[in-house]
């Protein structure tokens, strides 16, 4: 019989003690509840590697449960190499834990450790090679707990279910010719949401693994070193490494509320561009929406000016406001524009699926140039992906996840508007997963960072290529703060907490 209510007991363990919190209450079963505790313990290092756990009577007797119960659980912990059973000696801590077991026990060396004598790369690398050794990759820090850094969808609601019965279909159908290399490099020609408006016969489409490779493979098809590609400023990070690191120079071209400013294109100190990489969805990242009249006046512009337009339409799924414009591969006569789609946002990011929908004249050099790189993306995922998508699941997540990322974006919002006042600016609210935020501060952005990470607080710094012109008239510093895989609790917590680190 369970007698306790809820309690939160404390059990030695030497050489410390335990406290355990069990709610009979709560609905969750016992079990679950002092495995979680248990767990948690383990994995906060309360409970030290090594540490010899009380035999499962005296456990039992301490919490007012059944000796079986704590005996399913150290079994379990057990199976999972949270802990270790030494015969007739106990149950002890495991002294590598699982989850250390799956990351990588490698560090990857930083740029300026690589510039040390030993670690330095040969100098025969590359001007590519050269460029990868000496700048930063992306991420290699821990997460902190309110991560609003990076573009991350939410993973609670994805139906994994469905995902799942899918996956399983596949996996046992008779013909299993996925395992073989396929006869074409550019994959199932799959979705091209019908909301996009962009007319395509299926060979022009070409599966890669997300945007990455998309604008990589674009950049290696058009662009020789020193020549000029347009980007809007302030941009994606992940496209202006692209074409750095191939030795491309970048033009900066300013954004307004309107998107681009293509009249900007056409003054004559504009040099000549191999490419101009634009997102007219939802620009990356102030959120602008590129008026239609300018989506007209580029495409006018390229065909002029003899240049390719990159069309990244990101983020394009999540609008929370006004009607959904043309993509400009849609309203494209004159075969200019090359089209970048990505899965990554609408399901999840690690899926590494994307498409690239190029002109009929380009099509046999782009299914090359990816045939080259890696052969093809991998088909299994295409196959799962295209029922996904062809019996509505993929709209149906994306409808209820709008109404999701709604609330969040207004807690965000909200959360910004009672924690900063007049000392936030915030951009970009009508779609996507996340918005731009400037805060005026006397700090600078890599102070703010800093101290926002020390209080369990993630941004990203907005990436302006040239002096940020736009905010307040006083010091400001701008993050992209993306509310996609954050509870609105979370968000309201983790505001509370970035106001409190950023005072000044
Ligand atoms: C503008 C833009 N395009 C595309 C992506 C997604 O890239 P991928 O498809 O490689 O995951 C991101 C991710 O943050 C982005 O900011």
């Amino acid at each position: 019989m369970q007698r306790s209510i809820f309690k939160i007991l404390i059990i030695p363990i030497e050489p410390m003690e335990l406290a355990i919190t069990l709610d009979s209450t709560s609905g969750e079963p016992l079990q679950r509840q002092l495995y979680s505790e248990l767990r948690r313990g383990i994995i906060t290092g309360r409970l030290a590697r090594g540490l010899r756990l009380p035999p499962t009577r005296e456990l039992a007797g301490n919490l007012g449960i059944s000796r079986t119960t704590v005996t399913l659980v150290y079994e379990s912990l057990v199976s999972e190499g949270y802990l270790e059973g030494r015969t007739g000696a106990g149950t002890y801590v495991a002294s590598c834990l699982p989850d250390e077991l799956l990351e990588p026990t490698i560090e990857l060396p930083t740029a300026a450790a690589s510039a040390s004598a030993e670690a330095a790369p040969p100098s025969t690398l590359s001007s590519f090679g050269r460029y990868l050794a000496s700048t930063e990759l992306l991420g290699p820090r821990k997460d902190p707990e309110f991560q609003f850094a990076f573009g991350r969808p939410d993973g609670e609601h994805f139906p994994m279910g469905q995902w799942l019965r899918l996956l399983n279909k596949h996996g046992k159908s008779a013909e299993l010719s996925y395992l073989e290399l396929p006869k074409r490099s550019q994959g199932h020609p799959l979705y091209l949401g019908r909301s996009r408006g962009v007319n395509v016969q299926p060979e022009q489409i070409i599966i890669v693994n997300g945007s990455q490779q998309a604008a990589d493979l674009v950049t290696r098809l058009f662009v020789e070193q020193g020549e000029y590609v347009g980007m809007e400023d302030p941009c994606w990070v992940g496209a202006k490494t692209i074409f750095e690191s191939q030795g491309a120079r970048l033009w900066p071209v300013p954004v307004d509320e309107e998107g681009i400013r293509v009249s900007e294109l056409c003054r004559p100190e504009t040099p000549s561009m191999k490419l101009l990489y634009v997102t007219p969805s939802h620009q990356f990242p102030t959120g602008a929406v590129l008026s239609l009249s300018r989506r007209f006046e580029l495409l006018a512009w390229a065909k002029r000016a003899n240049t390719y337009i990159v069309e990244d339409d990101y983020d394009s799924e999540f609008r929370y406001s006004g009607r959904p414009v043309p993509a400009l591969a849609g309203l494209d006569t004159s075969q200019r524009v090359l089209y970048i789609g990505t899965f990554s946002k609408v399901l999840f990011v690690s899926l590494r699926l994307g498409y690239l929908v190029v002109p009929p004249n380009l099509v046999h050099a782009f299914a090359h140039g990816k045939w080259l790189t890696d052969r093809h993306s991998p088909i299994l995922e295409q196959l799962v992906l295209a029922d996904f998508i062809n019996e509505g699941h993929l709209e149906r997540h994306i409808r209820r996840m709008r109404k999701i990322y709604e609330e969040r974006r207004e807690a965000l919002i909200q959360s910004l508007d009672a924690n900063f006042g007049n000392r936030v600016r915030i951009v970009g609210q009508n779609a996507g997963i996340h918005v731009l935020v400037e805060f005026a501060t006397n700090l600078s952005t890599d102070e703010v960072m800093e101290q926002a990470y020390a209080a369990g607080v993630g941004l990203l710094p907005a990436m302006h290529l040239q002096q940020l012109k736009v905010g307040f008239g006083r010091k400001a510093v701008s993050f992209i703060m993306c509310y996609g895989a954050l509870t609105p609790e979370q968000i309201a917590e983790g505001v509370r907490r970035l106001a409190r680190a950023i005072k000044q």
